[in-house]
């Protein structure tokens, strides 16, 4: 079956990679892709946004399956128009994606069927809320209501600092309390009837050594989450999951897809910081190393309503991602410098995602966005899976770059 993934990012390097293993998948198409993909996939120059042009492309090449990896589709409303097609599709309805689009309306779904979450105030505009975070209590964590690539959250320990950050965003706000604890990472992937819970993460998103630096995407992860124990996951699920994806059915919008629950595991237990409505990236990365069964039967089963049938097997190795960026990244990643030395380190076991990759007009692999590798390794645990993933980077040569030394410690 001809399979089309959208998205051009160390993830769907990552899902073309392990889609690509299966005897199930005749031709694969990335759009936009990126040139790791391209070893694996056929890359294709269309917009996967355009929810028109995936159809015809779809459509044209007679694609069985599309999986969606990032927000920005889900949220134009392409598996809308995929399913209208009649073309089986893994991502939810542009309804659903509010869950990621909108953090108000999340915070809303929240108070209003009790899941536990920080407590918030929305505002229309960041003028309306200056008053509310001059004399909040501190910390005063304040949000981007919209999609902002993992960057729109600042946590304030000053209320100068908050009004800093209150001022670099357009558009509706969100004001929250801050929380504390732990971090998780919790993904389940639903037909919109059947729900399968996906092995634990725990993603590092502040740029510096030591969870510190500005918020970014992401710059490592590791699988399962030391943290998210059986007991605390089966309440996350009871308390927090399974009322969301009631709410969204109840509201006549059911999830299909991946739902990511960041969680905080606080001292009154496991609370919503946000939804995605995707795999995380760098999660994704190391929760599919870790999958021993067939993606494509699985994502198909998810795609047309039959998961109850599909029960996948990962494998008991922990795995580890760790994100090589581009100097200057998440504020103003400096790009076209030269990498070299990728072969060296996947010669020792580990598998590089590219994400912000490119290949100049001499042959040669350049950093083009701002995160731009992926090195993932697996381990009998975490220790293991690090040391290994650590030895690979130093092979990879490239100095415009950098990467957190502590992922995984
Ligand atoms: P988000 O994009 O909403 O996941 O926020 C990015 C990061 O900001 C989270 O992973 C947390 O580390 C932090 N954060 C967001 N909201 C809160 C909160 N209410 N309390 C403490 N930290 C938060
Ligand atoms: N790892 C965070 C995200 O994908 O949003």
């Amino acid at each position: 079956m001809p399979i089309l993934v959208l998205g051009g990012g160390a993830r769907e390097h990552a899902l073309c990679w392990k889609l690509a293993q299966s005897p199930r998948c005749a031709a694969l198409y990335c759009a936009p892709g990126n040139p790791g993909i391209a070893a694996v996939a056929a890359c294709i120059a269309i917009d996967p946004a355009d929810p028109a042009a995936v159809v015809a492309f779809a459509a044209e090449n007679a694609i069985g399956l599309v999986i969606i990896g990032p927000e920005g589709p889900l949220v134009a409303g392409v598996a809308d128009a995929l399913r209208a097609a009649g073309i089986p599709v893994v991502g939810p309805s542009a309804a659903a994606a509010q869950l990621e689009a909108s953090k108000g309306f999340t915070k809303d779904l929240a108070r209003a069927h009790g899941i536990p979450t920080a407590g918030y105030r929305r505002f229309d505009s960041s003028a309306d809320a200056h008053h509310y975070v001059a004399v909040h209590p501190l910390p005063v964590v304040v949000k981007a209501d919209g999609l902002a690539g993992g960057k729109g959250v600042t946590v304030a320990e000053s209320n100068e600092e908050g009004l800093a950050a209150l001022a670099e965003i357009k558009g509706p706000v969100v004001v929250e309390e801050c929380m504390t604890g732990p971090e998780a990472s919790l993904f389940v992937l639903t037909d919109g009837d059947t729900v399968q819970v996906w092995p634990t993460a725990r993603d590092h998103k502040r740029l510096r050594d030591s969870d510190t630096g500005p918020n970014t995407g992401g710059m490592g992860a590791i699988s399962p989450s030391p943290q998210l124990t059986d007991a605390l996951l089966e309440r996350a699920m009871r308390e927090i999951v399974h009322p969301t994806l009631k709410a969204m059915r109840d509201a006549g919008t059911p999830f299909n897809g991946i739902l990511y629950a960041g969680l905080m595991l606080t001292p009154k237990g496991p609370m919503l910081v946000e939804y995605n409505v995707r795999l995380g990236d760098p999660e994704a990365q190391a929760l599919l190393m870790r999958l021993d069964s067939d993606l494509v039967e699985l994502m198909l089963a998810c795609a047309t309503g039959t998961l109850k049938d599909v029960t996948p097997v990962w494998s008991s190795d922990a795995a580890i991602t760790i994100v090589m960026a581009a100097n200057g990244y998440p504020a103003a990643p400096v790009t076209g410098t030269v990498i070299e030395g990728l072969a060296a380190a996947e010669a020792l076991g580990v598998t590089v995602f590219h994400a912000g990759t490119m290949i100049s007009p001499d042959g040669r692999l350049l950093a083009a966005g701002g995160r731009v590798l992926s090195v993932t390794a697996l381990g009998h645990d975490i220790s293991e899976a690090r040391a290994l993933a650590y030895a690979a980077m130093r092979k990879i040569r490239w100095h415009g770059g950098h990467y957190r030394r502590d992922i995984g410690r």
